[in-house]
């Protein structure tokens, strides 16, 4: 658990870690390569760990040099073709495997993920674009089972735009023979960043960063050198937190272009941010108000930065509107804040926050990463000691959390055995 005595203001500087949602796909299509594939600003994260774990299953041999944030894969052949429900249960970006290995070699026996804490989340865009390409799926015993030959370009377009579809498909793409056409596609950053490691293996893609990516499929990709971009969650989210400590703080090491929706919901609320280039920092002006924010697919505002966004409105001036239009239940943080004084009502997927002074610290639980996060941020604010259970949500996606916030001037300490 973490123990976090609530009231001073962060200052100083935090440097920000390689993104982890670019880092996974990046790390899977290294199966589509045989040889040794080298990638830079891995960040060192339980989720990281995972889908290492996820390769190695399938054939992979992988070093990661945790202190450097540099992650070698040797792969020789791909030689399974399942990933267990163990290992899918813990993440389901697992199911990324699914794109590199039909691709490769035509088959796929990938456990179903079931629901999560944020939501229902279904992998149906998934499964109609690998059918799109040629591909038989079924589903037994919890398994999705799919078959094909080498896969065929195709058009396809997506229900509603998904990350994590857009990037599996692309990968499937890259290596069927002929075009394929993927409309309604993902913009975020990391989806852009996987097709630019694609690219750099010899790959041909046009249109990243659009809501239409065109692939020519080739025989055969190479391993490549790449280096991951700076996580914008996280870096949205040390913003987040120097403005609900009333703190000044400069993320460095980040794309600022890349977090343009948070900042532009912050200045709405009167903090004073500037940036340059790898940099963004933070304050407050004399004068805040409340939040108007509603989550978007890129480059709108990230659902996964509406958690913190609610534990900064908690205690911001008037009232905050947060409306949530990806995920349909990713609101667990509202309880856990409730308990700390904070002033919600939720209409479904709209939340107003009426500003308190201040919250007070009570004995508080994780139930997600980003909800974690929030909580983190809840606590870092709260008059008295704030104990938050359950933090392995957050060593998911914060890279070394506490020493970043510890070094920003926060009194947070990890203990273990904290208890469940
Ligand atoms: C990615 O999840 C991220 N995860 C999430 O970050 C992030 O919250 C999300 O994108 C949205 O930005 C990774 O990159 C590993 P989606 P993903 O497919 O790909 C629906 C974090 O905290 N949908 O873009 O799973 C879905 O239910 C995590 O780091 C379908 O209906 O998200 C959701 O409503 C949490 N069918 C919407 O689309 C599908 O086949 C967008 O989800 C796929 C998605």
């Amino acid at each position: 658990m973490y123990r976090i005595k609530g009231g001073n203001k962060l200052s100083g500087e935090a440097r920000i870690s390689g993104a982890k949602n670019a880092a996974l796909p990046i790390i899977v299509a290294s199966l589509l390569a045989d040889g040794e594939t080298n990638i830079e600003n891995v960040p060192d994260l339980k989720d990281i760990h995972t889908i290492i774990q996820v390769i190695q299953c399938l054939g992979a041999e992988c070093d990661f040099d945790t202190g450097k944030n540099k992650l070698r894969i040797r792969v020789n052949s791909v030689k399974n073709a399942g990933v267990p429900y163990d290992l899918v249960k813990t993440m389901r970006a697992s199911i990324y495997v699914m794109g590199p290995l039909l691709a490769r070699i035509g088959q796929a026996d990938v456990s179903l993920p079931g629901g999560c804490a944020i939501g229902e989340r279904p992998v149906d865009i998934h499964l109609a674009g690998f059918e799109a390409l040629g591909t038989t799926i079924s589903l037994e015993h919890g398994y999705i089972k799919a078959r094909a030959g080498r896969l065929a370009g195709a058009e396809f377009t997506m229900r509603v735009i998904s990350v994590g579809a857009t990037a599996n498909i692309m990968m499937a793409a890259v290596l069927a023979k002929g075009k394929s056409v993927l409309e309604n596609c993902a913009m975020e950053p990391d989806v852009v960043d996987l097709g630019n490691f694609l690219i750099k293996m010899g790959a041909k893609i046009t249109g990243l960063g659009t809501e239409r990516i065109e692939i020519e499929g080739v025989k055969k990709l190479e391993p490549v050198a790449y280096s991951v971009i700076p996580d914008r969650i996280e870096a949205g989210t040390y913003l987040i937190a120097g403005a609900a400590t009333k703190g000044a703080v400069k993320i460095i090491g980040v794309l600022p272009d890349h977090i343009a929706a948070c900042m532009a919901a912050l200045a709405d609320m009167g903090f004073i941010i500037e940036s340059g280039k790898g940099w963004v920092s933070v304050k407050p002006s004399a004068k805040l108000s409340g939040a108007m924010v509603r989550t978007m697919p890129y480059p709108g505002f990230p659902t996964d930065l509406q958690a913190p966004m609610m534990a900064l409105a908690a205690t911001m001036p008037g009232i905050n509107v947060i409306i949530e239009t990806i995920f349909e239940n990713r609101f667990t943080h509202v309880a856990e804040l409730r308990r700390m004084g904070a002033d919600i009502t939720i209409e479904g997927n709209v939340v107003i926050v009426k500003g308190v002074e201040k919250l007070s610290s009570a004995p508080i639980m994780m139930s997600d990463l980003r909800a974690g996060a929030a909580l983190v941020i809840a606590g870092l604010t709260a008059e008295g000691e704030t104990e938050i259970r359950r933090i392995y949500h957050c060593d998911r996606g914060y890279e070394r959390l506490e020493e970043k916030l510890s070094g920003l001037g926060a009194d947070i300490t990890r203990i273990k055995g904290g208890g469940l």
